[in-house]
């Protein structure tokens, strides 16, 4: 199936061009290009193209947690989000600590076909932080893991964690640290500070992923390991990650949506909607982390979306469960947090949500530059439009949206995966 894309801005920047796609390829790019015939014509006037999303942290909760989200309906919120990869965290039942697992996701991703589902690895048996889990069958498997995480849990024990690290460098794979030393943050329930203690809640303290970010990054020095360092919140996190990358540590990081736009503020409804892990913070952390998207001492925006079923949300604070939608709200929570006050503009929106995350992860075909021969994998936006976040209407299974009611802007009209359109006008296009 061939496709025309009529007078659309690549990157946002210069004249309108057309792009024919065939056999899943950029074959012409120009102006005054005419359609193939046969071909399906997306008018993009005033649209911006950009390259498909790369999200490095999701929960697809398949297999064990199918109340809350499936392979195919994350997959759905994927591809409406403009993404056309994502990277699905091991916290299922049972969990994806062996090639078994790692290959059902896989393979169930490849069959819904709406985006490349790539399993993240367990770095330890069960999650349980004590014994490694075999990242070189894993990696070695067909599912060709490429990032190992014990995301939801650190791993705290520092002997596992260099082990794991010594592994990833021989393997050439990536280390997704959850920094969170969890004997900071015991019965903790929202960032320590003001807010906190104001509503009675034990705190999380910015220093339990300081110090853990730190030692890490020592450890990755010492393996020449590929580190990555998972939703970064506090504003002392990035004075470590600029020292280790001055020092040539290979540390890459990524910042969640609503790490850039919320704060603990929020906290007061005592909506357990608001209720994540790392915790909101300080609007002081928002500005530091938008700061440092722009500066790429943060390398990429990754959404943690965390579906929860309402059964696991609708409950008193301490009961609910960390976590919250991501997958379609990010484009617009970064055009509203970076674009629209200047600090990133669409090329370096491209660097944060596909080019980093790709190369992050060595992937081959996913945020290619917009040019004659390389895969016709695109998110088309327009930059204009607002659209009103309502969870009932989202394609997730869960609807645990914090973004609720708001009116954000940028919508994603159509994403592209290899030359086949995923989604088109907010409709999801099954394969
Ligand atoms: O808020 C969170 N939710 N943080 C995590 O680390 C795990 C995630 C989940 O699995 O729900
Ligand atoms: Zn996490």
């Amino acid at each position: 199936m061939n496709l025309f894309i009529h007078n659309t801005r690549p990157y946002g920047e210069g004249d309108p061009v057309d792009v024919v796609v065939s056999d899943g390829v950029i074959t012409e790019l120009g102006a005054g290009l005419t359609a193939p015939e046969g071909a399906e014509t997306i008018d993009a006037d005033g649209l911006v193209l950009l390259p498909g999303f790369v999200d490095l942290h999701v929960h697809l909760r398949e297999p064990g947690g199918e109340e809350s989200e499936t392979i195919e309906t994350g997959s759905r919120a994927a591809a409406l989000g403009g993404f056309t990869a994502v990277f699905a965290m091991p916290n299922t039942d049972p969990v994806a600590d062996n090639a078994v697992v790692v290959e059902y996701v896989h393979r169930r991703g490849a069959e819904v076909g709406l985006v490349d589902v790539h399993p993240v690895g367990a770095v330890t048996v069960g999650l349980e932080g004590a014994k490694l889990a075999e990242l070189g069958t894993m990696a070695q498997s067909a599912a060709n893991v490429r990032m190992f995480s014990d995301d939801g849990r650190c791993v705290n024990d520092p002997l596992i964690m260099r082990r794991a690290l010594e592994y990833a460098s021989a393997l050439d794979v990536v280390i997704a640290q959850h920094a969170e030393d969890h004997r900071l943050t015991a019965g903790a329930q929202a960032n320590e500070g003001v807010v906190a203690s104001r509503l009675g809640l034990a705190g999380w303290p910015a220093t339990a992923e300081e110090t853990v970010v730190a030692r890490d990054c020592a450890l990755a020095r010492e393996a020449r390991a590929a580190l990555h360092v998972c939703h970064v919140s506090s504003q002392r996190t990035i004075d470590v990650l600029r020292a280790a990358k001055e020092a040539g540590v290979r540390v890459s990081a990524e910042v969640t949506p609503h790490h850039l736009l919320l704060t603990d503020a929020a906290l007061t409804s005592y909506d357990p909607v608001n209720k994540v892990n790392p915790p909101l913070r300080t609007a002081a952390d928002t500005k530091a982390m938008r700061a440092a998207l722009a500066e790429g001492v943060i390398d990429v925006v990754a959404t943690d979306h965390a579906p929860h079923a309402a059964q696991y949300k609708d409950t008193e604070w301490a009961a609910a469960k960390p976590g919250m939608l991501g997958l379609q709200t990010a484009l617009s929570v970064l055009v509203h947090t970076m674009v629209e006050p200047g600090l990133l503009d669409w090329r370096g929106v491209a660097r944060v949500l596909s080019e980093r995350p790709a190369e992050i992860t060595g992937l081959p075909d996913q945020g290619r530059p917009i040019a004659v021969g390389e895969p016709a994998t695109f998110a088309l936006v327009d930059p204009e439009a607002q659209w009103t976040v309502r969870g009932a209407a989202l394609a997730s299974k869960a609807s645990n949206t914090p973004y609720e009611g708001m009116r954000l802007p940028g919508v994603v009209v159509a994403t592209v995966l290899r030359g086949r359109v995923t989604a088109r006008d907010g409709q999801v296009r099954n394969g």
